[in-house]
């Protein structure tokens, strides 16, 4: 008998080597290299092979993708306007995040809207499914459940019930027999991709498939899929607390800055349509040192959120930087112009920067939000509690200007804000709004400008 052919592939990257080795060199990690049987998988599908051949671009029409609304404004958004028909899309999250009741909430509202749905729980019984249904009040003559983890028998009943959209939970637990290492492996997850692609692509039906995020590498994380899938959207939140943030980090249909957010609640996701109030709700009636509001912008549309500081004299014998939230080099950046600039003596400080709300900022016009959180914090006092802080900081301590303004300060106007600081060299605007603007040339001015000794 011919010796079976064997490969160690790493299940947190998916490097591959004949050979065992103990640490991965493509992603470091290590003890995450395991054997898998070497079988040709099947040609990726992702590609969708023109028959036509060569031609010239402008010679081709353009077909228009028919989008599925998932019933929910929060999810459309970040699809980039609803499902489109024919994608592949991948839902990453957490575990008990909550991956499984968004997608029968979003199921239920599409199948009331006549179009069917076969739902695959490779994880739990029909039973399971049905009393998570319940309790959600999703409930349709065209939505199905099927409890299988074998992918060939999932194909054929996709060809038998024909539904417009399939919906996968989760791809760790299916198989196929195509080839014979465990499920969860990161040979099998690709190929159970590879072939889901293939469905969507030729059938023209949607394809949800669910992954779970896991960080010690024993199950393959969906890290290893996202190239071949249309849109990669990540559900995330802190398990202890309701809100819940939808994001999409690969998007061939649309932007991928949008995020859509919800509250988990006994009845299920609930959408929430004003994000800055709930972002709001938690913050004090009283200012205090280390706290300012700012004014981020997410995608279409404007977002305040609170950014905190704790500095404090360190017990290290280098001061300690912790950035949540935030990018780490913008934090020290933005630390040495307060130093430089400010004259504010950092280097036996302990500097802690938080975004409430789990937020990830990543545009400067935060930086003043953050540096006059550390100023503050630093001197003992405080940025007025109805004030609102847009701009960014350049390395002279000048403040700039930064895009969609207006919008954000029409977002701190609905919210009962008074006064926003915003950099200097925006037109006259003042007339539009009914809230004071302040516009500060440097951060020195906006230090002297909104803060008030507590
Ligand atoms: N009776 C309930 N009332 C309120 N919330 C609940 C209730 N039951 C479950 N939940 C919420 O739903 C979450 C689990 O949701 P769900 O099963 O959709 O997550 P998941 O991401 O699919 O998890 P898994 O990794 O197990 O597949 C729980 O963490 C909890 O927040
Ligand atoms: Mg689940
Ligand atoms: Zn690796």
């Amino acid at each position: 008998m011919a010796k079976i052919k064997t490969k160690w592939v790493c299940q947190n990257c998916g490097y591959e080597t004949p050979k065992y080795i103990g640490k991965c060199p493509d992603c470091g990690s290590w003890g995450t290299l395991i054997e898998e049987t070497d079988i040709k998988p099947s040609l990726p599908q992702s590609v969708v092979i023109d028959e036509s051949g060569v031609c010239l671009i402008n010679e081709i029409e353009i077909t228009e993708s028919i989008r599925i609304p998932s019933g929910f404004e929060e999810f459309d958004r970040v699809l980039g306007g609803g499902l489109v028909q024919g994608s592949l899309i991948l839902l990453a999250g957490d575990p008990g995040i909550g991956k499984s009741t968004l997608i029968l909430q979003t199921a239920g509202n599409i199948c009331s809207n006549n179009k069917k749905l076969l739902y695959v729980c490779a994880e739990e019984s029909g039973s399971q499914v049905k009393l998570r249904a319940k309790r959600l009040n999703v409930n349709s003559d065209n939505l199905y459940v099927y409890s299988q983890t074998n992918l060939e028998a999932v194909i054929n009943q996709t060809e038998t019930l024909k539904p417009d959209i399939l919906v996968i939970d989760s791809v760790q637990s299916m198989y196929t027999s195509n080839i014979t290492s465990s499920s969860g492996s990161v040979s099998q997850i690709r190929e159970c991709t590879n072939m889901l692609m293939s469905i969507a692509k030729n059938k023209n039906i949607t394809v949800i498939i669910i992954g779970h995020v896991t960080k010690d590498g024993n199950i393959a994380g969906p890290k290893v899929l996202e190239h071949m899938v249309d849109t990669v959207i990540y559900f995330e939140g802190d398990r202890y607390k309701s809100q819940r943030l939808l994001r999409s980090i690969k998007n061939r249909f649309g932007s991928t800055n949008e995020i859509g957010v919800f509250n988990m609640e006994e009845s299920g996701l609930v959408e929430v349509t004003n994000p800055s109030e709930l972002f709001m709700k938690e913050r004090t009636e009283n200012a205090t040192p280390g706290s300012v509001i700012i004014a981020t912008n997410e995608g279409t549309r404007a977002l305040l959120v609170e950014v905190q500081a704790l500095v404090g004299a360190t017990s290290y014998p280098s001061p300690r930087r912790v950035a949540t939230g935030i990018e780490f080099n913008r934090l020290l950046q933005i630390i040495a112009v307060l130093e430089k600039r400010i004259g504010i003596n950092l280097s036996k400080h302990d500097v802690y920067v938080n975004v409430i709300g789990g937020i990830e900022i990543d545009e400067p016009a935060a930086d003043l939000g953050i540096a006059l959180a550390i100023a503050t914090c630093y001197r003992d006092v405080v940025v007025d509690g109805d004030c609102v802080i847009i701009g960014e900081v350049s390395l002279s301590g000048e403040i700039r200007n930064v895009n969609n303004l207006e919008k954000r300060i029409y977002e701190a106007q609905k919210l009962g804000f008074k006064k926003a600081i915003v950099p200097k060299f925006n037109k006259k605007q003042n007339d539009k709004f009914d809230i004071e603007i302040i516009q500060v040339p440097r951060l020195t001015d906006a230090i002297i400008k909104c803060v008030s000794k507590k």
